[in-house]
């Protein structure tokens, strides 16, 4: 598994998913609204299709847009029909800290076969409660807890041991990822995954000192091309 790519914009996904680098994208509403999608559900459902056709086999997650218990249901069974390869994204609980998004995550896995992945989780705790609710994924934001004071990657750790032990299948997704450092410090603390931004994936493979090395080789190879091109002439 390990990288996710986390945006909602086409040309990021195309250019990642062509280098093979990436195991599949989240999107959330944020980051819908960050890639200009405007045009409502409709405009939705267009979009999450041409990545998850983009992307397959490869997983998308998208995310309910209410946290009224129907709505989530209807939602993820509409959003699930889009594509084979679309995971429905489904917080922890409510924005006041209602307690049915368990009950709905458990019955989408259970009773109406779609693959969620539960969101906005900052601790092990949660998210070991997602796993046993049945989540294909559980996502806990490391930037954001290390933004709290706490230690994402003890937080990581502790989950997978948790998930481990337990025998849990729940694939753990870092996200909230906020420096290029993350990226690996996250997969070795024990993440299943780490979804990153753009820009940090791009951070993690250009190196300075690599470019220098890139520029060096590539300032030698045109001298010997000369010679080579000098005594090719002369040959003939
Ligand atoms: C990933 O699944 C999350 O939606 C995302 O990484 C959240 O990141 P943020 O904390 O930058 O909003």
């Amino acid at each position: 598994m390990a990288i996710f790519l986390d945006t909602a914009k086409l040309e990021d996904i195309r250019s990642y998913h062509r280098m093979g680098i990436i195991r599949g994208v989240t999107t959330n509403p944020t980051l819908i609204c960050k890639a200009n999608l405007r045009g409502g559900m409709r405009a939705l459902e267009l979009h999450s299709k041409e990545i998850a056709e983009l992307i397959a086999p490869l997983p998308l997650s998208v995310e309910v847009t209410s946290n009224d218990p129907d709505d989530m249901l209807e939602q993820a069974q509409m959003f699930s029909s889009w594509a084979s390869n679309i995971v429905v994204k489904v917080t922890i609980h409510g924005p006041a800290g209602e307690l049915e998004n368990l009950e709905v995550i458990h019955d989408l896995e259970s009773v109406h076969d779609v693959r969620v992945n539960v969101t906005a989780m900052m601790s092990a705790q949660q998210c070991f409660l997602a796993a046993m609710a049945g989540a294909t994924y559980v996502s806990i934001f490391g930037g954001r807890v290390n933004n709290m004071g706490y230690n994402a990657c003890s937080e990581i750790a502790r989950l997978r041991k948790l998930l481990d032990q337990f025998q849990l299948p729940a694939q753990i997704i870092v996200g909230s990822t906020r420096e290029v450092l993350n990226i690996v410090e996250w997969l070795e603390a024990g993440a299943h995954i780490v979804t990153a931004l753009p820009e940090l994936l791009a951070g993690m493979l250009v190196h300075p000192y690599t470019k220098e090395t890139v520029q060096m080789f590539l300032r030698d190879a045109e001298k010997t091309n000369a010679v080579i091109h000098a005594s090719m002439a002369g040959a003939r």
